[in-house]
């Protein structure tokens, strides 16, 4: 039988709660010029920077989650970025990028709140899980073509949008929002995990509005 989705299933519900919040991410003025070619490479690296830093303490936080029952299956090893933000700091800003780089005041407000919230709240971590690593297997692909494209980069500086240990990135993401259909949250978690999900988007914006002024003065 095939599976089709009814207004009941929290992944549904749970994308169109935060459509808004998601067409803002995507105007954010970062990412217009980031994306037109119209910054340099070293604009381009502060965004780099500032997702070393978020995904260390996410990649931590799903380190600490493989334990708890219904957090473990959503935290696939295959989409760890860690590795690959740190080689493309090395290509982008050399051997000595850990000392060259610093996180803005919203990535560290972005910081603190997973600090606070991933470790020990399964449904607070699947929320910023969620966030970041279903928004790189979707419009992050577009993102990182035009990167490739504008900035004249192949492989190396660009790994973090490869997710070559993944399979098919459509079939994941259909798994994933299976796990979210299939979790056991009653609706007060479930609205808790969509709020959680409205404060990583303010996040993610406050962090690209840091790098529109770090880059437009
Ligand atoms: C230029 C910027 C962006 C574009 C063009 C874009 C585009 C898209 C598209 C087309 C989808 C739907 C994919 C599908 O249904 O399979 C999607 C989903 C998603 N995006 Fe973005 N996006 C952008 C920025 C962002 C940002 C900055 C974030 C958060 C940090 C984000 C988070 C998400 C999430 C979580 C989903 C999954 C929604 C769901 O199906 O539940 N996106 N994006």
């Amino acid at each position: 039988m095939t599976a089709t989705h009814t207004d009941q299933d929290f992944s549904l519900r749970l994308r169109k709660e935060t459509g808004r919040a998601h067409r803002s991410a995507e105007g954010a003025g970062y990412l217009a010029s980031l994306t037109a070619g119209e910054l340099d490479r070293e604009g381009y690296a502060l965004l780099v920077a500032q997702h070393y830093f978020i995904y260390e303490v996410l990649e931590s936080a799903a380190e600490a989650m493989r334990a708890d029952p219904v957090a473990a299956p959503f935290a696939a090893r295959e989409l760890t970025r860690l590795p690959e933000l740190a080689a493309d700091l090395a290509f982008l800003l050399g051997p000595d990028w850990r000392d060259r780089i610093e996180a803005t005041p919203g990535t560290r407000d972005y910081t603190a709140r997973m600090t606070a919230t991933c470790f020990d709240d399964p449904a607070a971590f699947v929320a910023h899980h969620y966030t970041r690593y279903l928004g790189d297997l979707s419009g992050g692909f577009y993102i990182g073509d035009a990167i490739r494209a504008g900035y004249d980069l192949d492989v190396d500086g660009v790994r973090f949008y490869r997710f070559d240990a993944l399979g098919d990135p459509g079939e994941f993401k259909t798994r994933y929002r299976a796990l979210l259909d299939a979790a056991p949250w009653d609706r007060a978690v479930q609205d808790r995990l969509i709020d959680e999900v409205l404060i990583a988007y303010d996040l993610n914006n406050r962090v690209f509005a840091d790098l529109h002024r770090l880059t437009s003065s």
